[in-house]
């Protein structure tokens, strides 16, 4: 499902050096795998998240999700990419204030080719426990409501691999439980592959296999 090789990243630094960041040699997740991605802060958790996203694109190596390798493509066909293939619940959630939870949700399908089902968002949100708040902007929404937003908005194109990154990182240990079942169950039923980046012991623990950044290279 997932295959990446030989991967570089590195950022041009403050002196124009290029600093590299992170390296690869070969990492696979497979179909409907759950998997946590632990590290210390600054070792390229983030980052790999973006590359298998497509948001970013690598040095070097090959960056394989569902057949195809996103290092290959440009900035318009891995944006396609991600629309249709990969759900992202970004650790600040990313969500647009002036527009309601219903609406933050729809906008999931902008990008995406083809129409939205009419009333998906909406069964979304349900789904997540948020029927009554479809309404509201994620102003007037508590932080662990606004992450099951988010979660819904990455639903919303039936992705096949959905990328979370430290999606807990500002709940409660209740609502970071909460959450945390919700991602793995959802993902559990549609047999999406789902990735976590996480710090937080208790998170990994809950998941079946956990990899290391800095083990990785
Ligand atoms: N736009 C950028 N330009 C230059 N360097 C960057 C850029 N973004 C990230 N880096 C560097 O890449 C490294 C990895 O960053 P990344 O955000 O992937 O870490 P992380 O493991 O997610 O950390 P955290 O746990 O703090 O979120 C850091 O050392 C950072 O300085
Ligand atoms: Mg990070």
């Amino acid at each position: 499902m997932i295959h990446l090789q030989n991967l570089r990243l590195s950022y041009p630094g403050p002196d124009g050096q290029e600093a590299p960041v992170l390296a690869l040699r070969d990492w696979r997740a497979a179909r409907g795998e759950q998997l946590a991605l632990v590290g210390g802060s600054g070792s390229g958790k983030t980052t790999l998240l973006n590359l298998i996203s497509g948001l970013l694109k690598p040095n070097q190596g090959v960056v394989e999700v569902a057949g195809t390798d996103l290092a290959t493509l440009g900035e318009a066909r891995r944006d396609r990419f991600r629309a249709e293939h990969i759900g992202y619940v970004f650790q600040s959630f990313h969500l647009l204030d002036g527009f309601s939870a219903r609406e933050n949700v729809e906008l999931g399908a902008v990008f995406a080719q083809g129409k939205p089902e009419p009333g998906r968002a909406a069964e979304l949100l349900e789904a997540v426990g948020l029927g009554h708040r479809m309404n509201y902007p994620p102003s007037k929404l508590s932080v662990g409501q606004q992450a099951r937003v988010s979660l819904a908005r990455a639903l919303m194109n039936k992705p096949e691999v959905l990328l979370a990154d430290e999606p807990t990182g500002s709940l409660d240990p209740e609502n970071a439980a909460q959450v945390l079942a919700l991602l793995r169950d959802t993902a559990e039923a549609h047999n999406i592959t789902l990735i976590c980046a996480t710090h937080d012991r208790e998170v990994a623990d809950a998941f079946p296999r956990c990899d290391r950044v800095e083990d990785l290279a």
